[in-house]
């Protein structure tokens, strides 16, 4: 590590830790409840959980992207982070934001649209906090030596990412208007912006750990651009075929989500021959286990099993069920959960000069979660699968096919437990490191 201010991104990766322990507790939550028991219910209503749930994932993913903006910006652009101090302000003020959030959930403070359940009052602190963390990053590559395409990449998807943060605020009274908007937001954030900050992150650890030369990695980052735009543009199509929009959007939709995949293919073709070009060993070897699985789990999880309910015929009887769980899960854990500690296992052993990569823990914490994630996949597609059949094409009432369904939450249960334990795994080592020392800055 060459910039003594690249040592804030640590804050962020334990927020990022801390949080995504949190999201599982409430995971937990609901699995219980879905097995049948619900003893929680009156402190914890499934509203409660499942808002927590989802709200705690978008804000330890982010804060893990604010880290690892702060941790590769000043490398790229050679030169410190403007302003430490007004940093640790963001941090604070994104970590307040968090804790006021799940609180306001737990007091039946929130809006019921999935996913943006955050009140309007706390969605401008949002605002303030991201405009405070752009400024930082902006400034810091306008004053520094280099603008590299890695760096512009990763900062066009933060700044494109809170732009559309902004349609999510406007107030609609009607509810198809209103969702029409929310799909701006969850969908080009996943499958648009957030792939050009995903781009950005996996082109600088390939960058660092195969030792290929950028100009080589960085026109792959033009391609996965622009397959990324001209699919998951029009792809927001798969969220308005049954919701209200004019009939057209079934075509548009289905023709250009069904293109989506592509550019994940793109991503973990990228990134495995990248690999296999590089000479260079790098030590940190689970760095880049992390970074290959990203590229191709989220390939299977958002590429593969989008595609095998992005078709209006199919989205018709899926819609909603357990198999946009299975789908979620697996997206979502693959490109952006797996991405985070990509970065954090990269960046931990230069800020602090340990190296507790070589600790069995850190290949554990590896295996244990995906095996554990692949089981919770797999166990949402059959509890998805059967609700689809049953209630859907049989017409069961819905309580009695839920009831149908408890079975699978075992199976989800058991994957979950062994999820848990890589993650409980890669927390602790995080916090072994310590935090990060100045003697562990490169000489000039
Ligand atoms: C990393 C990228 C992705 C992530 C994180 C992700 C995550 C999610 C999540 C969380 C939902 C549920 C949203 C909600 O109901 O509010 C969803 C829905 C959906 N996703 Fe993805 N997704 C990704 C990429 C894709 C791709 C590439 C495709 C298509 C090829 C796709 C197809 C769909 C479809 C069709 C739905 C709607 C399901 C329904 O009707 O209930 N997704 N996705
Ligand atoms: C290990 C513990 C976990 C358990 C037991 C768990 C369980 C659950 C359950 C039961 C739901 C509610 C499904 C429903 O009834 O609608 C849910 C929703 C969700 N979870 Fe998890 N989860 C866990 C971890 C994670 C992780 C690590 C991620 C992301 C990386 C994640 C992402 C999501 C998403 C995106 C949804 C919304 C799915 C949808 O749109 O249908 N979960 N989870
Ligand atoms: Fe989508």
């Amino acid at each position: 590590m060459k910039y003594k201010s690249q040592q804030v991104a640590w804050w962020f990766f334990a927020l990022s830790g801390v949080l995504l322990l949190l999201q599982i507790v409430y995971g937990f939550i609901m699995a219980f409840a879905h097995l049948g028991y619900d003893g929680l219910h009156d402190l914890i209503p499934f509203n409660a959980a499942t808002a927590t749930h989802k709200n705690l994932l978008v804000v330890w993913i982010l804060s893990g992207f604010m880290g690892a903006a702060y941790f590769i910006i000043p490398d790229e652009a050679e030169h410190e982070l403007i302003s430490v101090p007004l940093a640790k302000l963001q941090f604070w003020s994104l970590a307040i934001v968090g804790v006021l959030a799940v609180i306001g959930f737990h007091l039946n403070w929130w809006e019921g649209r999935k996913f943006l359940e955050i009140p309007r009052p706390l969605d401008y602190l949002v605002v303030v906090n991201v405009l405070l963390f752009l400024y930082l990053i902006i400034m810091t590559l306008w004053k520094g030596k280099k603008r590299t395409t890695t760096s512009l990449v990763l900062t066009m998807g933060l700044l494109f990412a809170a732009l559309l943060y902004l349609p999510g605020m406007i107030w609609f009274d009607n509810q198809t208007t209103d969702s029409f908007f929310r799909w701006w937001v969850v969908h080009l954030w996943v499958e648009g912006v957030w792939e050009l900050i995903m781009g950005g992150i996996l082109a600088y650890l390939l960058i660092k750990l195969t030792g290929v030369d950028r100009e080589v990695i960085e026109k792959w980052l033009y391609v996965i651009v622009g397959l990324t735009f001209i699919s998951g543009i029009l792809g927001t199509g798969h969220h308005y075929y049954y919701i209200g929009a004019p009939k057209y959007w079934l075509m548009i939709g289905g023709i250009f989500s069904a293109m989506e995949p592509l550019a994940f293919l793109g991503m973990a073709l990228f990134a495995i021959s990248m690999y296999r070009k590089g000479e260079k060993r790098h030590p940190n070897q689970i760095a880049l286990y992390w970074t290959l699985g990203t590229a191709i789990v989220s390939f299977v999880g958002a590429g593969l099993l989008g595609m095998a309910h992005t078709l209006p015929a199919v989205n018709l009887y899926t819609h909603g069920t357990f198999v946009t769980a299975m789908h979620g899960h697996m997206a979502f854990w693959g490109a952006y959960g797996m991405l985070v500690l990509a970065i954090i296992t990269y960046s931990m052993p230069l800020m602090t000069g340990r190296k507790l990569y070589n600790a069995p823990g850190a290949n554990y914490a590896f295996w244990l979660s995906n095996i554990g994630m692949v089981g919770m996949t797999t166990a949402f597609a059959a509890a998805g699968v059967t609700q689809v059949y049953l209630e859907r094409k049989v017409g069961m009432d819905f309580i009695d096919s839920q009831q149908a369904m408890e079975v699978h939450f075992l199976v989800l249960i058991a994957s979950a437990a062994l999820f848990t334990t890589g993650i409980v795994m890669f927390v602790v080592n995080f916090f072994k490191y310590g935090r990060p020392t100045d003697e562990a800055l490169e000489p000039a």
